[in-house]
């Protein structure tokens, strides 16, 4: 499989889940715009056979490099982004939730999770689309992870894909982002206002804003229920000092796009 072939599935997985980034998506696509990926974000546990590291060496083999670490304190997340130095491609956000940061029972639950994934499935590059290996859990299950970790009741129910894509903003032809939030909003759709509807400044050379994580129907193992599923993002890069465009992240407004899929 080469890098192409897979953010197309990654792409693929994502909107089958996500109907409010497909809309989006062909909205500014009958505009005329031009949409390319700033970044995608994957989401894991930091167990040594799932973290961060296993995740990005996917990456590293198709010619990507390391490039900075980011912590959120009270989310108890790590992150790093990996870059490519010459192919144009996304930029890759992966995070993990540190869980020895959390009660005993949470820790149980979640090792329960990690133990039903075959070695067999992280050695192969799908594992980056691969879902959930465990048994659905319940809604019950859910609710006790979600009271000490959104992040952890996501990624429970989810598993392992695209948390979201991100639109470059500075790619489209007619848009900045405040023109974008506002053509977003005309169109029916919510932004995450955590933080303000726009997330870092000019000063910071980075602005970001969200789509709400979208409910979606989900068959939990003791019945149905709604639950934030996927977020679309946009971000506006400026240049730094010495001239060349800032390819990095800003923790502060990161911290309040991980709300996006905060339930509302
Ligand atoms: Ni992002």
């Amino acid at each position: 499989m080469n890098i192409d072939t897979l953010l197309s599935d990654m792409w693929q997985q994502y909107i089958s889940h996500n109907q409010q980034a497909e809309k989006i998506h062909s909205l500014l696509l009958d505009e005329g715009e031009n949409i390319v990926n700033d970044h995608i974000a994957l989401r894991t546990f930091n167990h040594p056979s799932i973290n961060i590291d296993v995740l990005g060496d996917f990456f590293i083999e198709f010619g990507y490099e390391e490039k900075e670490d980011y912590h959120f304190e009270e989310k108890k997340l790590s992150a790093k982004h990996y870059r490519h130095p010459t192919k144009d491609v996304p930029l890759i956000f992966i995070s993990e939730l540190k869980c020895e940061e959390f009660s005993n029972d949470f820790q149980k639950t979640i090792d329960q999770l990690i133990e039903a994934i075959p070695n067999k499935a992280i050695n192969n590059l799908k594992f980056l689309t691969s879902g959930i290996h465990w048994p659905m859990i319940s809604k019950t299950t859910y609710d006790v992870l979600l009271k000490e970790s959104e992040y952890a009741a996501w990624l429970a129910t989810f598993g392992f894909r695209a948390n979201h894509f991100t639109v470059t903003v500075n790619k489209l032809k007619n848009y900045n982002l405040l023109e974008l939030n506002a053509f977003l909003k005309k169109n029916g759709f919510k932004l995450n206002t955590s933080g303000g509807e726009i997330k870092g400044s000019a000063s910071v050379y980075l602005e970001q804003s969200s789509t709400l994580a979208e409910p979606i129907n989900i068959e939990f193992s003791d019945g149905k229920a709604k639950v934030p599923c996927c977020y679309y993002e946009f971000a506006q890069r400026h240049m730094l000092p010495s001239g060349e465009i800032f390819t990095g992240f800003i923790s502060k407004s990161a911290d309040k796009i991980f709300e996006s899929t905060n339930k509302k």
